[in-house]
């Protein structure tokens, strides 16, 4: 019988398990769990006999894909598929893929409440400020700039996207201002929030030249990934530019030195928790589901990211 595993190292609502494991049994296969779990090694001892498996961020490395002798695909609920070994899964005929779009909505409104709570000083009684007519520059323009888009407008603010491979015109029929290079965008803004997958290209791509760009009141919203920040330049940005806050969903390596010489300047939130909605996760849990069904079924590889 295909046996599918949940590993999650950050459970999903339970709500989404129950949907997921609806599927999987309806389809005739059995559904196995390995959530909150601490180490490598209990995922490796997990995956020896499964023939399809849902993570999240969980680290899919070589090693694990090569415990696995009879996996065929492992879904990633979610948009970036960077913990995952591509070649690996390559390397052993294993389909990898994501779920896009299915956790967006999620993740753009955290990007909204981070930028609400700074702005009202956390509601600390203080008085703050309000985003009504303050630029935002959306740095890449997939599923989660577009929600971020619609909410800005919701809210007021001048919107700019720069995207090299969305047309402007889509841009413009979404009622944003394209620009055109990241130069340009970081240069208009007083926001910006980044939504770059972390790639060899993007990876400390956010340097201290884009940063010092930024407008008065410059405030960064990482609900992204770390990687993609050069935290040489954003300690660099914090020392120099007194006006500079970040905002981020991932806690970056420089953290302590964050807590000791820039106390009130930043915002990171304990987990990763931009997807972490019940309707993030029965989203993207369910579509994963359904794909491992379809693909074991019917050899449907939509939405396979190797090759
Ligand atoms: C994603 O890439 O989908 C988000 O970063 C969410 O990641 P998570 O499933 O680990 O919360």
């Amino acid at each position: 019988m295909t046996k599918v595993l949940v590993a999650t190292e950050k459970p999903f609502a339970p709500v989404a398990v129950a949907g997921i494991e609806k599927i999987i049994l309806e389809a005739g296969f059995q559904l196995v769990k390995l959530e909150n779990y601490t180490s490598p090694a209990e995922l490796i001892n997990a995956v020896k006999d499964i023939d399809a498996m849902i993570v999240r961020s969980d680290i899919v490395s070589r090693e694990v894909v090569n415990a696995a002798p009879n996996l065929k695909i492992v879904v990633r609920a979610g948009a970036g598929y960077d913990n995952l070994d591509l070649q690996a899964c390559t390397d052993k005929s294993v389909v990898a893929m994501n779920t896009p779009g299915q956790n967006s909505n999620a993740v753009a409104e955290l990007a909204f409440e981070l930028m609400l709570y700074q702005a009202r000083k956390g509601f600390s009684g203080k008085s703050g400020s309000e985003l009504r007519e303050k630029s935002i520059g959306i740095h890449a323009y997939g599923n989660v700039g577009q929600y971020v888009a619609k909410i800005a407008k919701g809210f007021g603010m001048k919107v700019y996207a720069f995207d090299p491979y969305i047309s402007s015109q889509r841009m413009i029929d979404d009622g944003i201002t394209p620009v055109s290079s990241a130069e340009e965008l970081y240069g208009k803004c007083q926001y910006i929030s980044l939504h770059i997958p972390a790639t060899a290209e993007t990876k400390k791509s956010i340097n201290f030249d884009l940063l010092n760009r930024m407008q008065k009141g410059a405030t960064l919203v990482n609900t992204a990934r770390k990687e993609v920040i050069d935290e040489v330049s954003l300690l660099k940005m914090f020392a120099e530019r007194k006006d500079f806050s970040y905002l981020s969903d991932i806690e970056p390596e420089c953290k302590e030195q964050l807590a000791t010489d820039f106390a009130g300047r930043y915002l990171l939130t304990v987990k990763k928790m931009g997807a972490q909605t019940e309707e993030a996760n029965i989203n993207a849990g369910l579509a994963a589901a359904r794909q491992i069904v379809g693909f074991i079924k019917n050899g449907d590889k939509t939405y396979q990211v190797n090759k």
